[in-house]
């Protein structure tokens, strides 16, 4: 293992600069939106020049692709019992975007071998070389795989409504990842609102107590509406930044992406150093008890 941290550790200082950017997107309570979220954020990035690749972590094969009008067959789990290549669990959706299913392939695997963990760094270090964003969409159930992923990851989308019950899910969602990572960046996203004051709101209680009780800054993402084009893009399998551009949420999310990209993009890359790297955590978590 110690040969191998080392390797990993050269080959990180070699591509230092340019690599994608790892985000998990996750909420406390389920059915606040995150699938639909993440692969319509993805398609206004993809739609944007960039390299995309959704990590579908949701439990059964997950979901996301039926979103877009595509299909899987496989997923991680045959490329990590060395079934297959990572490029044959990959698929393609429109522009630069792509997808992986994760979900059961990785919690149902129960040992993992010396050979299955290599091959988990080499596909996640094949992923940050090759794209610019890696969105993981994170789905119902904590899994022991799915804690240590979104320990490892740059940078975490929480998605609230502003139902009580929700908001106080999200922040419990916030406290636990601050408190295995007080470094991690986190993104505040309403969805779902009735009003533009009602998404302003949840915002700022969510921001005022990561910052009250924990000393975190969060960033806002800002608000999505709650808006019936959303059920019919889902019907139409096709997202609804494509199939309803003029739509309100549609101009929000082209908004919300663009600023995405634009402000917050140099942040990461430029705090990314060794220790604070993706694979080198992702490496650190999986790596305890085995050398
Ligand atoms: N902004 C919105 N407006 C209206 N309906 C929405 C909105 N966001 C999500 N939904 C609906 O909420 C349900 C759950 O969304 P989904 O993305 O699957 O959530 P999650 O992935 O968090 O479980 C879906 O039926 C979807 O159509
Ligand atoms: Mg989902």
């Amino acid at each position: 293992m110690r040969d191998q941290a080392e390797k990993l550790r050269m080959k990180m200082m070699e591509s230092q600069g340019s690599l994608g950017k790892s985000i998990a997107i996750v909420s406390g309570k389920g059915g606040v939106g995150k699938s639909n979220f993440t692969m319509n954020f993805a398609t206004v990035l993809a739609k944007a020049q960039k390299k995309v690749v959704v990590v579908d972590m949701d439990i059964g094969m997950g979901n996301i692709h039926i979103l877009i009008g595509k299909s899987v067959q496989y997923s991680l789990r045959e490329y990590l019992t060395g079934e297959l290549k990572i490029e044959d669990v990959m698929y393609d959706g429109e522009d630069q975007l792509q997808y992986i299913s994760g979900g059961s392939g990785m919690s149902t695997i129960l040992e993992w071998s010396e050979e299955m963990f290599d091959r988990l760094i080499e596909a996640f270090e094949y992923l940050q070389k090759t794209f610019d964003y890696i969105l993981f969409d994170m789905g119902a159930g904590a899994t022991n795989w799915s804690l240590d992923l979104l320990a490892s990851v740059d940078e975490i989308i929480v998605i609230s409504t502003a139902e009580p019950t929700a908001i106080m899910d999200a922040y419990s969602m916030m406290k636990f990842i601050h408190l295995k990572d007080a470094q991690k960046q986190f993104y505040i996203l309403c969805n779902r609102t009735l009003t533009y004051e009602e998404g302003q709101e949840t915002l700022q209680r969510l921001a005022k107590a990561m910052q009250k009780f924990l000393q975190k800054e969060v960033a806002v993402l800002g608000s999505l509406p709650e808006d019936p084009v959303v059920r019919k893009a889902v019907k139409a399998q096709v997202p609804f930044v494509i199939s309803y551009p003029d739509a309100l949420i549609s101009k929000t999310m082209y908004q919300m992406a663009n600023k995405f990209m634009n402000e917050y993009d140099g942040e990461v890359h430029a705090q990314q150093n060794q220790s604070r790297n993706f694979l080198s955590k992702l490496k650190g978590i999986f790596s305890k008890g085995r050398d």
